[in-house]
């Protein structure tokens, strides 16, 4: 949210504080209009109140946070970058799994080139270096001190490491959940909706931070905060049409 909206919005709460504390005075109707939107006053539709369409990402968002590496390990060309948005489209026959990867991205190029990509998924406490790492950008001036240019890799400590079936590398080291090779299935949204159908061809699960066993994920929720893989829901008992998906 911008600075100048957070302050109106703030104001706008102090302006609707005051006019409640003195309700005994007649509201102005500014002050009347602004009571009239409160939750208490506001009309609910069958027990919900309204939501912004342009917000509704923050709800559906919270897959896991990944990262994503593009260009080939063997000529020192790859890159990482961060994504939020992303969806399973298949489950097999081929196995889908969308991401949204934008012209604003550096790696889209090296994703439209050589339609390839590896996801690593990063476990919460890779969290701040994940962040990190999606706020820049291969084409920020990125030199060091001595004047040398620095790749992410090297600025944040992250390994790379050779994969089996792509040229992009995985993210090595011993907080990362997983690793999955993709190639380029389907570029037909891409113009449209910079949504790359990948088709996962090799993954990789490390032993030791498996889901539920130790690794922890963590999710967008849209605005820079958080969430973090809690509490187990056990309901495979309940799953009787949908046994094929559960061992
Ligand atoms: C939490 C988080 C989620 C993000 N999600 C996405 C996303 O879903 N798609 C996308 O294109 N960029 C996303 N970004 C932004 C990219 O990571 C960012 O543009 C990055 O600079 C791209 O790196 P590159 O230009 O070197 O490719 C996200 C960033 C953060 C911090």
């Amino acid at each position: 949210m911008g600075r100048k909206r957070k302050n109106q919005r703030e104001e706008e709460g102090k302006e609707e504080e005051q006019g409640e504390a003195s309700s005994s005075a007649a509201p102005n109707p500014k002050q009347q209009r602004k009571a009239d939107k409160s939750p208490q006053r506001q009309n609910l539709h069958h027990g919900f109140e309204p939501y912004p369409p342009s917000k509704v990402y923050r709800l559906v968002e919270p897959g896991p946070v990944l990262l994503v590496t593009t260009g080939s390990l063997a000529d020192a060309t790859h890159n990482v970058m961060t994504i939020g948005f992303h969806m399973v489209m298949q489950h097999e026959s081929p196995p889908l799994i969308g991401i949204c990867l934008g012209p604003w991205d550096a790696s889209f190029a090296a994703l439209k080139k050589q339609r390839q990509c590896v996801l690593a998924v990063p476990s919460v406490e890779m969290a701040p270096v994940v962040v990190d790492v999606g706020n820049c950008s291969a084409d920020d001036d990125n030199d060091g001190d001595d004047g040398e240019e620095t790749s992410k890799w090297q600025r944040f400590g992250l390994e790379a490491v050779p994969a089996a079936k792509v040229k992009a590398p995985l993210v090595g080291g011993s907080d990362v959940i997983a690793n999955i090779e993709c190639v380029v299935e389907d570029t037909k949204m891409v113009s449209k909706y910079s949504m790359w159908v990948l088709k996962p061809v090799k993954a990789w699960i490390n032993p030791n931070k498996k889901p539920g066993e130790g690794g922890k994920m963590f999710h967008h929720r849209g605005n820079g905060t958080f969430v973090v893989d809690g509490e187990i829901l056990d309901l495979k008992d309940r799953m009787v049409k949908w046994q094929e998906f559960q061992d």
